[in-house]
């Protein structure tokens, strides 16, 4: 499959048009980014790395019975997937308190989260992704009732699939984001990306909160050893998938 024209450049990645219109190529780069684009900078080979996390987590998906974007992965950093309509809503699921759940509520830091939270956010960088309830999601006509009762099913699905992967490889999966796309014929695709770039992911063996964390709160916090923590993530998801 052949990369065409440029069809959007995004924070993390570059779709690229194919000779079929119903496939695109979605490049993975090194930039990162934090709080709304407010902090820049480049992780070394965060995009090789988010995209062989991302193929793995999405062929363990679709093993299990979840439709993704997800076709092939022909190099390091390049996915080729189904084109879809993306649904302009961050899906957040949590199964511990972090990140902005702890800013706006004061739960403490990792606060066992039972059930998981399933949120949504509207993804919108001028507004800076706000929360939105279903009946935001109503009236702003993102997503009728029963999309949005697929995509809290879905959401609950993958996180519970996820944790069990991710317990195999002494992680601990606190929190994740999901984009969710319609194909043509209007069918729900978990698309984007899964990695530690949209997980918050702790390393089980560690118990100090700055050695644990093994994903882009290493860059928004400032903690070092970036790069470092995406390739162990890696290292654990290969080291399960060669068990197999
Ligand atoms: O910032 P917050 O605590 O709401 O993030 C929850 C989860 O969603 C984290 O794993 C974070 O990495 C992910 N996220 C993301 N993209 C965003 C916002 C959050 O991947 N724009």
């Amino acid at each position: 499959v052949e990369r065409q024209a440029k069809l959007y450049e995004g924070k993390a990645k570059i779709v690229y048009a194919t000779a079929d219109p119903n496939i695109v190529i979605s490049y993975f780069k090194d930039d990162a980014t934090a709080f709304n684009a407010q902090k820049r900078g480049q992780i070394a080979d965060k995009g090789v790395v988010n995209c062989k996390v991302a193929t793995h987590l999405f062929q363990l998906l679709e093993s299990q019975g979840v439709k993704t974007h997800w076709l092939e992965t022909p190099s390091d950093r390049e996915m080729v997937v189904r084109a879809v309509n993306i649904i302009p809503l961050e899906v957040v699921v949590r199964n511990l308190a972090a990140g902005s759940l702890c800013k706006q509520t004061g739960l403490a830091l990792g606060t066992p989260l039972t059930p998981p939270l399933v949120e949504f956010y509207y993804k919108n960088d001028d507004l800076g992704d706000p929360l939105l309830t279903r009946d935001r999601i109503r009236a702003m006509n993102l997503a009728d009732e029963a999309q949005i009762h697929e995509l809290t099913r879905l959401a609950g699905e993958i996180n519970t699939l996820l944790q069990t992967f991710f317990q195999r490889c002494q992680i601990t999966l606190v929190d994740f984001k999901l984009e969710f796309g319609l194909d043509q014929t209007g069918q729900i695709l978990l698309a984007d990306e899964i990695s530690p770039d949209t997980c918050r992911l702790w390393d089980q063996a560690k118990s100090d909160q700055a050695e644990r964390v093994l994903d882009k709160d290493r860059f928004r916090q400032d903690l070092g050893n970036v790069a470092e923590a995406y390739q162990e993530v890696l290292k654990r998801i290969l080291a399960q998938v060669n068990l197999k």
